[in-house]
C-alpha cells in the first residue's frame, strides 16, 4: 500500500485526498484537480506529483 504522504505542503493536501477526488468526482485533468482541491496554487512544486497521481489512478 502506498504511503499517504502530503503532496501539496502549501495547502496540506494528502495523496489519498487527490486519489479520492479523481475517483469520486471523475476528475480528468490536472487543472480540474487544481481547481477542486486548491493544490498548486502557491509555490507550484506539487504540480508534477499531481500529474503522476492522475496518470496512475486513470491507468488503473
Ligand atoms: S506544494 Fe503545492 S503549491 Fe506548494
Amino acid at each position: 500500500m502506498t504511503e499517504d504522504r502530503i503532496i501539496c505542503g502549501c495547502n496540506d493536501v494528502h495523496r489519498s485526498t487527490i486519489e479520492n477526488a479523481i475517483k469520486d468526482k471523475g476528475l480528468q485533468t490536472s487543472q480540474q484537480i487544481i481547481e477542486e482541491l486548491y493544490v498548486r496554487k502557491a509555490c507550484g512544486a506539487c504540480e508534477d506529483d499531481v500529474r503522476e497521481i492522475l496518470t496512475e489512478v486513470k491507468g488503473n
